[in-house]
């Protein structure tokens, strides 16, 4: 029989090998270990479940400033072996861009896709014949880079679905079942930029995302002018005048008016804001970039809660919420 005095102090003190301090020990022990394996559960599956595998990407990059990518973007980009983008897609994305096969120089390569070239007016068909030489060579270029094993990604600036240069690939390669990842668009950086609520007007709640009158569709900005909702002009080298005598068939003259250069660029970007009767006074059309957007609609003056007053005591207050003009660098 062994005396008491040789039994280790937990077992004399309890009766048995767990102290309180040993048990909370394992079961922090323990619940730190399930912490950690759900973060991993949790990562890999943001990580893997995010992008679909696919031998080819067509990548929205985003607006403006590079930290307008997105996490999903930057995951094709990594994933990818060989990219295609502009020269200027390359410098602005240089970091993500390192180590892979970058090739620059086919851009625009819509024009007159899937169109019978002899069928085209005679003094276009050169022009048609040189684009879908070049068309061709991509095709089979990218072909070539998937059959090899290889990952393609083509980068678009803002998202690639929005008047995006690109979106014809999605049929000329629908078999390698192309994923496209959506980017910021320059409209989400516009309307930023703006700091209003596109959506919200007193009498409108839609949106109309349009572009030139290009031969052929029906959608004219003068006959979109007729709701009088929301509109966002994609400009694309048109002419500002142009655009501006459209609206003012159909919205009152002093409907409001914003011009967003460079949205999503901080330090660059700009807000000029004004009516159809004032903007082409404040405005030079010859000083305008190629980055730039027309608002036009009530949201831009639109206030839901009631002005202030103006008074002897609060001369600085808001008193009207009629469209004045401005220019604004943010
Ligand atoms: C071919 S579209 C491309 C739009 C792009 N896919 C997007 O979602 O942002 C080009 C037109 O978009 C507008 N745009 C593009 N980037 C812009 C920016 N950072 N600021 C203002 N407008 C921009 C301009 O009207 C430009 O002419």
């Amino acid at each position: 029989m062994r005396e008491l005095a040789e039994y280790p102090p937990q077992v004399e003190a309890h009766g048995t090998f767990w102290t309180p301090e040993k048990l909370r020990g394992c079961v922090m022990k323990r619940a730190l270990m399930i912490v950690a394996w759900m973060c991993w559960i949790g990562w890999s599956w943001i990580a893997f479940a995010e992008l679909p595998r696919s031998p080819l990407y067509l990548v929205g990059v985003g607006p403006g400033d590079p930290d307008l990518i997105t996490l999903r973007a930057i995951e094709a980009i990594r994933h990818a072996d060989i990219i295609y983008c502009t020269d200027g897609l390359e410098k602005k994305f240089a970091d993500y861009l390192a180590g892979k096969q970058v090739i620059t120089g086919y851009w625009r390569l819509f024009e007159y896709y899937g169109q019978d070239i002899n069928s085209l007016p005679e003094a276009e068909q050169p022009r048609a014949r040189a684009l879908a030489e070049k068309r061709n060579d991509f095709i089979s270029q990218v072909r070539q880079a998937v059959a090899r094993g290889k990952v393609v990604a083509i980068l678009d600036s803002g998202d690639p679905l929005i008047y995006g240069p690109w979106a014809w690939c999605l049929e000329e390669f629908a078999d390698l079942k192309p994923v496209v990842v959506p980017g910021v668009s320059c409209f989400n950086a516009g309307n930023a930029a703006l700091r209003r609520g596109v959506t919200n007007a007193p009498k409108t709640k839609s949106v109309i995302l349009t572009a030139n009158d290009w031969p052929g569709k029906t959608d004219t900005v003068e006959s979109l002018s007729v709701h009088r909702a929301t509109m966002v002009i994609f400009t694309m080298r048109a002419e500002f005048d142009y655009f501006i005598e459209k609206l003012k068939t159909h919205y009152p003259p002093e409907t409001p008016v914003a011009i967003v250069k460079y949205a999503g660029y901080q330090g660059k970007e700009e807000v000029i804001e004004g009516t159809l009767a004032t903007i082409r006074e404040q405005v030079d059309p010859k000083s305008l970039p190629f980055e730039y957007l027309i608002y036009v609609g009530d949201f831009l003056t639109y206030r839901q809660k009631a002005p202030a007053r103006v008074s002897a005591a609060n001369p600085s207050a808001v008193g009207s919420v009629s469209a004045g003009t401005s220019v604004s660098t943010r």
